[in-house]
């Protein structure tokens, strides 16, 4: 970062703005280049560097070229989020956010633009490795610990794509079309968290349209919620080349565009306020706020360098805690040392360890699964064949790597295979159209276990493939992801019981992409793309629909095993506390991923089967059992009310369940909540069931018109034509329930007019306000 003389001492950033001319503060107001934002040489404002993100920090050298297919400067690959989800763990997150906000600020970068929390809601999303679940709330508090990690060593965070960016297809136009329920509860609920909880100094905005209004100029998404609902003030900028209309985008709250335009849309804001289109009170309050984040960027030191080594050990460690154990039969993991091992598979010495496109790391260094394997077992243990060929190879060579490899395999103990995705079959950029392994890599597989069962399978892979032919086949099988640098000795780690698996699915693995919830309504069509699942997006479909899956979201086993026991469940204020004892029932040291979801049997609204609320983690050494306490909070508890459009908690029983995995419920309770108090006036257009519904109403209304039946002559006192009867006969108010009552006053022989029934609705409506909010019936 280049620091003017002048920048200090700091003055408010409201007075640096002040002193700018107009041209200056649209200036300032986007890029300088790629990269860097512009320096106000004569107010002292200095540029500051921004850069990717979000696993490692892709600073490139002067003169590289801009779209990263130059190598950058080396620096340390974590595991890609896709990975880190998998983990669970928010402390493991927070360090490895501070260990990314560390490399960043010894490189003089001043925002790592991540992490990227969008939902994965079609496997076949090209860029769900960079994504951390289909679910909102392990999003968002895993979101929100990478956030507190990287800020803590005084670098800003850019929590991204905000919003709705979840595929790849078309992503710079199309519209992401969603009803209110799932945006509030699924795709901006874990970007609700993370701004509360963590509070990003940048939140970057996607290149889509929601709802038909680019994300770049939509006031509602980047003004109206994120800052006036959500309390966000930090400063927003553009996805990358998002900017559709900058002038549009600075009144809607977009405050910087990236990358340079190079001054073309720095003049059109100046015609804007001169021509007054634009207030430049907003022009004021946008270059304030890049003020505020080159100010922050300027009180953090610069470290010399970093511990490449111990940030290794942190990569290490942490795609060891991220690999899935997904298969087990007849414990063949752990390996012991002992045995002869066939490693087989391309990736064990050419790693496929993050995705592609602008979170490209240059790595410090990358460790092969091959050596670390020959580091548990011995040289002359270890034996490899490739397997397959990363490349397009003749159908007489893929067949010779096969049978060299199924030979190999039939001459050791045991077989070690990496299967997965190559590199070009995922990407930013563009979405999969399937969810299948190479068929080569089966084929492989199949000849494998042919000659050793005893085969272990390995996988590398950003987004979920469909795995019904590995499972059948191999008897165990770790879900690996993409797992950064060190994953390859992580992976041997965890083969060799070195780290006994803790990982769990942060993301439903399907039987068929045909079962996927969004499989009808992707990547969309003619610029829009319908988001017809509603809520029902992941394990929420699928426990929905009652469909079978290969492995359930929440899913992954340990070396050891656990049991369960002894739940308490209590209602507070904030949400719900949940007690329970797990105990570590095996023989080695391990960890639980304790889960807890919520449903209700009864609701007014349409609600999934079961929701994540909580998660905790449990160290147990053999044999140790621990008590452990989970928060459900109140927040987490709410859905979307149209009516009043707002967060409500609805009354009445909760149904707890707390389990291993969203299919593997252990224990189960209910509990009943206070909800919030909703009530909508009562008018014509209620229906007469909540007419009905409402005790002061209720009893105004019937009153009336069996007054109204009973003033009727004689000869017309027929039951079936007094609206006081039907009141009373069960079977006919369940046939007019959905009615709204002022039609039905309107109908012949009912005795009262619409204007009697307005009156009665508004007494009931005014008892109501003038009831004490203590003494209100919760909803
Ligand atoms: C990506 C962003 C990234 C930016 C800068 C865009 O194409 O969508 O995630 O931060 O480029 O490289």
């Amino acid at each position: 970062m280049t620091r003017p003389e002048s920048a200090s001492p700091e003055r408010s950033a409201a007075e640096v703005v002040a002193s700018l001319t107009v041209e200056q503060k649209a200036a300032l107001t986007s890029g300088a280049t790629f990269w860097t934002t512009k320096a106000i040489e004569d107010a002292g404002i200095p540029q500051i560097l921004l850069t990717d993100g979000p696993h490692g920090v892709r600073k490139q050298r002067a003169g590289a070229d801009n779209l990263g297919l130059t190598e950058s400067i080396p620096a340390t690959c974590f595991p890609p989020a896709v990975a880190l989800g998998s983990s669970f763990d928010p402390a493991l997150l927070e360090r490895v956010g501070a260990a990314l906000g560390e490399e960043a600020a010894a490189l003089g970068v001043a925002v790592l633009l991540g992490p990227g929390i969008n939902i994965k809601r079609s496997p076949l999303c090209g860029r769900n490795f960079e994504y951390l679940s289909e679910d909102p709330v392990v999003s968002g508090v895993l979101g929100a610990a990478l956030v507190r990690g990287v800020q803590s060593q005084g670098v800003g965070a850019s929590l991204k794509h905000f919003a709705a960016n979840n595929q790849e297809a078309d992503r710079m136009r199309v519209s992401a079309d969603i009803d209110p329920r799932p945006l509030r509860e699924i795709y901006l609920r874990g970007f609700q968290r993370v701004v509360t909880e963590a509070a990003p100094w940048t939140v970057m905005c996607s290149y889509n349209r929601l709802n038909g209004v680019f994300t770049s100029e939509h006031p509602w998404l980047l003004t109206d919620v994120l800052r006036g609902e959500w309390g966000f003030d930090g400063l927003v900028m553009s996805d990358w080349g998002a900017v559709n209309d900058r002038v549009e985008g600075l009144a809607a709250g977009l405050d910087l565009e990236m990358p340079s335009s190079e001054g073309r849309t720095d003049a059109q804001i100046v015609a804007a306020v001169r021509d007054g289109d634009l207030d430049e009170r907003v022009l004021d309050q946008a270059a304030e706020r890049v003020v505020v984040l080159v100010q922050r960027a300027e009180r953090r030191s610069t470290p010399d360098g970093f511990d490449e080594q111990a940030h290794h050990d942190l990569a290490r460690e942490a795609a060891g805690r991220s690999i899935v154990l997904l298969q087990n039969d007849g414990d063949l993991l752990p390996l012991s040392p002992g045995s002869s091992v066939a490693v087989i598979g391309a990736f064990a010495d050419t790693p496929r360890y993050q995705g592609a496109g602008s979170s490209l790391i240059n790595p410090t260094r990358l460790d092969r699964a091959v050596d670390a394997i020959v580091g548990y077992a011995g040289q002359d243990r270890t034996f490899f064949a490739a397997g397959f060929a990363l490349t397009a190879v003749e159908p007489s060579e893929a067949a010779r790597l096969r049978d060299e490899a199924a030979q190999l395999a039939g001459s050791t103990e045991v077989a070690v295979v990496f299967l997965g995705l190559p590199a070009e079959l995922e990407s930013e950029g563009f979405d999969r159209n399937d969810i299948e392994l190479p068929p080569q890599q089966v084929e492989l597989l199949r000849a494998v276990v042919a000659a050793n069962p005893r085969t272990v399978v390995v996988l590398s892979n950003g987004g979920v493939v469909r795995l019904g032919d590995v499972v059948d086949l191999a008897p165990a099988v770790l879900e690996g992801w993409l797992l950064g640098q060190a994953g390859g000795t992580a992976v041997a780690d965890v083969l060799y019981g070195e780290v006994n698996p803790s990982g769990r699915l942060a993301e439903t693995i399907p039987l068929r992409l045909q079962d996927t919830p969004a499989h009808l309504d992707f990547p969309g069509e003619h610029g829009h793309v319908r988001y017809g699942e509603g809520l029902f997006v992941g394990y929420r479909w699928y426990d929905a629909r009652d469909l079978p899956v290969q492995f359930p979201f929440g899913h992954g086993l340990s070396y050891t095993t656990f049991d369960y026991g002894n739940l308490t469940l209590a209602a507070e204020p904030d949400g719900i506390r949940v007690g329970l004892t797990v105990a570590n029932t095996g023989g080695r040291a391990g960890r639980e991923v304790v889960q807890v979801y919520t449903g209700r049997a009864h609701s007014s609204v349409a609600r999934p089967p079961r929701e994540l609320k909580g998660f905790a983690l449990v160290d147990l050494a053999a044999g140790e059992s621990r008590e452990v306490e989970i928060q459900v909070r109140r927040d987490d508890l709410a859905h979307w009310d149209l009516r009043v459009d707002r967060w409500v908690l609805e009354g009445g029983d909760v149904a707890v369940e707390v389990g291993a995995s969203s299919r593997d419920v252990r224990l189960a309770g209910s509990v009943t909540v206070v909800g919030d108090d909703v009530r909508m006036p009562l008018t014509l257009d209620s229906s007469i069931g909540e007419v009905l519904a409402d005790p002061a109403a209720a009893a105004l209304v019937t009153g009336a018109l069996a007054q109204a039946d009973g003033d009727r002559p004689e000869g017309r006192r027929a039951a079936s034509e007094g609206a006081g009867a039907m009141f009373s006969d069960p079977a006919l108010l369940k046939m007019m329930a959905s009615a709204p009552i002022g039609r039905m006053v309107s109908f012949p022989g009912t005795g009262v007019t619409k204007e009697q029934v307005q009156g009665l609705l508004d007494q009931a409506n005014a008892e109501y306000e003038a009831t004490s909010a203590d003494d209100r019936p919760a909803s």
